[in-house]
């Protein structure tokens, strides 16, 4: 069980909306953190309300002993986090969860993001060191999109994409992203975030053009470390008969998109026959 660590707010702003950054002080955290990994956090420091909740880490800054969370408040947990003012403490367990991988050298990384899903593909972004990666920013519209002004000083390019039109491309992020697969010719890994539609979408692009795809998943989790059972998920490789269910809060919440039992896929038939095709286990289902 890890520890459970007592993490003061050093840092507070409101993006407008309902979407914060509150940045927490603990050198262990910072430290340890990897791109994809996730904390369960609650405000003050009394037992109640029992329940933490997950959030991704957007940043880290390791000299300064600081780990920064994008938070949308939307109900109490999230609230009660929005609401601490500096100096005030949170209770957090983590760095909890399995991160996202590494693009091998010279495959360019492909991250695409839709509302909150952002704050880990941000923190990927902050570790990539040199390689081409761009990422695909999707919404409903401009107001969904609050972290974009400061995405700009990272090294990767970036395509907004509003379903409303009122910032970036009209329409899904999955269209500007299958744009770009058009001319990446096979040397892509895709990293996703977001709502599950946009990562099932994500995950056909990927198994359509022979490309390795990671998404984070985010199911609903009461405890974070694989004692509630709450948060799990199907999965299942092209080398299994059946799907299994797997704890998102330990074995994910990244997972690689070809394992994952998307909503109305009946992956066990397509996945023998992929096998059966010869196509091998590289072959997602
Ligand atoms: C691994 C992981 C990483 C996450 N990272 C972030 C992040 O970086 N930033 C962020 O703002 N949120 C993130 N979330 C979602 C966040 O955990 C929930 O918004 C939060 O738990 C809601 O708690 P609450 O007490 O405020 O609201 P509740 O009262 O529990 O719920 C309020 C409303 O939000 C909905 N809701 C609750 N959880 C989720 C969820 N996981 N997905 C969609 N809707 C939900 C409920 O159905 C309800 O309608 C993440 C979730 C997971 C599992
Ligand atoms: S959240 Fe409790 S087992 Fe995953």
């Amino acid at each position: 069980m890890p520890a459970n660590r007592v993490v003061p707010l050093v840092g507070r702003e409101s993006l407008g909306g309902d979407f914060f950054l509150l940045s927490f002080e603990h050198p262990e955290v910072a430290r340890e953190a990897a791109p994809g990994q996730f904390v369960m956090i609650k405000a003050g420091l009394s037992a109640e309300p029992p329940l933490r909740r997950p959030f991704s880490i957007l940043s880290v800054d390791v000299p300064a002993a600081r780990f920064t969370l994008f938070v949308k408040a939307v109900g109490q947990g999230s609230r009660a986090l929005c609401a601490l003012g500096v100096g005030a403490s949170a209770q957090c367990l983590g760095p909890l969860g399995r991160p996202f991988s590494s693009p091998p050298p010279g495959v360019a990384a492909l991250l695409v993001a839709g509302g909150y899903g952002v704050a880990p593909l941000r923190f990927m972004a902050q570790r990539l060191e040199g390689g081409e990666a761009r990422l695909f920013y999707g919404g409903r519209s401009a107001a969904d999109l609050p972290l974009l002004e400061r995405l700009r000083g990272l090294p990767l390019s970036i395509v907004p994409a509003t379903e409303d039109g009122s910032l970036g491309e009209r329409g899904r992020v999955t269209a500007p992203l299958e744009d770009q697969l058009a001319v990446t010719h096979g040397r892509a890994m895709l990293y996703a975030c977001g709502p599950e539609a946009m990562l099932h979408a994500v995950a056909r692009l990927a198994h359509a053009r022979g490309l390795e795809a990671e998404v984070s998943l985010d199911p609903w989790m009461g405890c974070g470390v694989g004692t509630c059972l709450g948060c799990v998920v199907r999965v299942q490789g092209a080398e299994e008969a059946r799907p299994k269910y797997r704890c998102a809060c330990t074995e994910g919440p990244v997972f690689d998109a070809a394992r994952v039992v998307w909503p109305g896929e009946d992956n066990s038939r397509s996945r023998r026959q992929a096998l059966e095709a010869g196509r091998g286990a590289g072959a997602p289902a």
